[in-house]
């Protein structure tokens, strides 16, 4: 029965849990526990938007990233990257491929894709393209190879004259093998010239079949968890290593052909994890945010640039009379998310597919800024925003650090402004969340709320977590939650950060969930996260050990909610000592017990557990029924165990 069984009734206090339920605390808001999105570790391109062509427009620093010239084209420059700036600044790039009366198709592109192409077999691929030709027709043999060049799916386009004009022409084919690093070989057979650019790869088995999609797996393991929110863009991905590269919004929704592409500030960030070939081109945009979130049925919780860029790199800074443009920024995203059609941004949501609004209720201004003059900025963004939208609530941040001068300076003065939402950052050791399940126990009870913007425990490298997340890190988040919960007048938000990694291009551990060309697998942390979000409840009831909230005494932790929809009481359990625990649970306030309770607990007797592509599920949660025999429930807690309980009340 997991490590949680029925046992004799023990009569100490120190083992006695009492359940108040006829003391009902504070309400669980919808959006307690969310995700944090950002495309760091190849979250996005690469990642979840399920793009298989790496540099489609050819607007990587160098343009032929990602791409080889196959067989031997006759001249130099008979496949030559062209710019037309003038015309186009969004895509200034094409490729121009001139043929020589190449009748055997001898020559031709192939693309690497993202660490090679993850291709499924049975599932068919959409390409696209767009060309421009002014005369003739040309035979383009499309090909999917595994590495030992092995056809896995092909079909061929003939494009015809188009002039001028630019041309989408789209096709698809099915693949006849499953392989985690195919690439994609274009063969052109005939003469003249073609014009290419957005060169594109999708598989049709996207998430909600959407073309031009997200990649399933990774949605779905978001959608599983029913997040109460997700927050995007990130993160320092808001904030740019300098203002030319931070992230704006307006860029990333219309035709995708328009977005303008941009360096990823991950590509540089840590020297030891360089990664050139790490761009943005926000095929994935704010539009996509939006429905992600109304799919997955979160709250969506957009961040901007509030004229400062990363304080840890160039600290640009817009100067205050300079500031309107990134203002109108916030006033017009609202207006995108909710205005009538009739809005110029309404419209332009509308135009993209979605005329119903999509409800935003609340933005963050500023990632991790802080000082003067980021209260300076934060100050008028609220002013001008409030005054527009009054019952619009606003994230601020609290800078990198949950303590110290920092900290301490944004603390005092965001409450002095009377701050809808405080975001506090930690990545901290095991220990810190186990020493800080209290942390939030004396925190002012008034309007401003706390959203635990961006945490993860950071097992150190001696612990081996320093990759991915093992148990040792998992079960100290779990604790630290319980105080989350307990407290959840004061904390409304919370979300563990970052969420995704792909296992050849991370520049960032641990994260919450990992991902290879064609698999997903959630870590011990995610399992965390996914229990307290399936648990939520709906208010907070008190469960104390002599009349003492539960943080720590004997390495033991708890918190408790009911769920007034399924009418029941639901008890979180962290036992992180390697002995098993004891404890018996007086519901306070229920007539009678039920027979039995449904038990869900994650545990490993190996602190460094961790799971893995070759095994996904080491640790994971396994749920149970126990029998309830008296008055009291008697309960034995597994060593490094977390243990969801509901309970019925009757
Ligand atoms: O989550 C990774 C990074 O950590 C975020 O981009 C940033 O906000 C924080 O420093």
């Amino acid at each position: 029965m997991g490590g949680l069984v029925a046992v004799g009734a023990n009569a100490q206090a120190d083992n006695l849990i009492t359940v108040k339920l006829n003391q009902p605390g504070a309400a669980i808001q919808p959006t307690m526990w969310g995700v944090f999105f950002e495309d760091i570790n190849m979250g996005a391109d690469g990642g979840i938007y399920a793009e298989l062509v790496k540099n489609r427009s050819f607007e990587f620093a160098m343009p032929m990233m990602g791409w080889k010239v196959l067989g031997k084209p006759a001249t130099e420059g008979d496949f030559l990257v062209t710019n037309r700036q003038q015309q186009n600044t969004a895509n200034p790039r094409y490729l121009h491929v001139t043929l020589h009366n190449n009748k055997d198709g001898s020559i031709g592109l192939s693309n690497e894709g993202f660490r090679g192409m993850g291709i499924k077999q049975g599932v068919r691929y959409d390409f696209s393209m767009m060309y421009r030709q002014p005369a003739g027709e040309i035979k383009m043999h499309i090909e999917l190879l595994n590495p030992k060049n092995q056809n896995i799916g092909s079909v061929t386009l003939i494009t015809k004259a188009t002039g001028e004009k630019w041309s989408n022409p789209k096709i698809n084919f099915q693949a006849t093998a499953t392989e985690p690093k195919a690439k994609l070989n274009i063969w052109f057979e005939g003469d003249g010239t073609i014009d290419l650019d957005m060169i594109s790869l999708f598989p049709q088995d996207t998430w909600k079949n959407r073309p031009g999609g997200m990649r399933a797996d990774m949605i779905q393991l978001l959608a599983d968890m029913k997040p109460g929110f997700i927050r995007f863009p990130g993160g320092c991905i808001v904030e740019g290593r300098d203002l030319a590269n931070r992230y704006q919004w307006k860029k990333t929704i219309g035709p995708i052909e328009e977005r303008q592409l941009i360096m990823n500030r991950w590509n540089v960030e840590f020297a030891a994890k360089a990664m050139p070939d790490y761009f943005q081109t926000f095929g994935l945009g704010f539009f996509e945010y939006f429905q992600l979130a109304e799919d997955i049925g979160a709250e969506p919780l957009p961040i901007l640039n509030c004229g400062m860029a990363c304080q840890f790199n160039t600290a640009e800074l817009v100067p205050i009379e300079q500031l309107d443009p990134y203002v109108q920024d916030a006033l017009d995203l609202i207006e995108f998310a909710n205005g009538p059609v009739t809005t110029p941004y309404g419209k332009v949501r509308a135009d993209m597919g979605h005329p119903a609004p999509f409800n935003l209720k609340m933005m963050g201004v500023g990632n991790e800024n802080w000082g003067p003059q980021y209260v300076e900025r934060l100050q008028i963004f609220t002013k001008a925003i409030k005054a527009k939208y009054p019952g619009f609530k606003l994230i601020n941040s609290s800078g990198t650090d949950p303590n110290g001068a920092r900290f301490d300076y944004l603390n005092a003065e965001l409450r002095k402004m009377n701050a809808d939402f405080i975001d506090e950052h930690y990545y901290r050791k095991p220990e810190w969340f186990l020493q800080n399940a209290s942390r939030y126990d004396n925190y002012p009870r008034n309007a401003t709320k706390i959203f635990a913007g961006e945490y993860a425990a950071h097992s150190d490298k001696a612990t081996g977590g320093e990759i991915k997340n093992n148990w040792h890190a998992a079960i100290a988040e779990a604790a630290f939650m319980t105080g989350l919960e307990r407290n959840a007048d004061v904390v409304n938000m919370a979300s563990y950060a970052p969420l995704f990694a792909h296992v050849e291009a991370w520049q960032w551990a641990p994260d919450m969930i990992w991902v290879d060309n064609l698999h997903s697998f959630g870590t011990p942390s995610y399992y965390v996260q996914k229990l307290y979000a399936l648990n939520k409840g709906s208010q907070v009831v008190p469960a104390l050990i002599n009349d003492s909230a539960i943080a720590g005494k004997n390495g033991f932790y708890a918190s408790a909610c009911i769920d007034k929809q399924t009418n029941e009481v639901i008890l979180k359990l962290v036992n992180t000592t390697d002995k098993e625990q004891t404890y018996d649970a007086l519901l306070q306030g229920i007539k009678k017990l039920p027979k039995q309770a449904i038990v869900t607990v994650l545990k490993s007797a190996d602190l460094l557990a961790v799971n893995s592509l070759a095994n996904p599920a080491a640790v994971t949660p396994q749920e149970s029924v126990m029998d309830i025999k008296g008055k009291k429930m008697a309960l034995l807690l597994a060593p490094y165990s977390f243990t969801v309980l509901r309970v019925k009340m009757l």
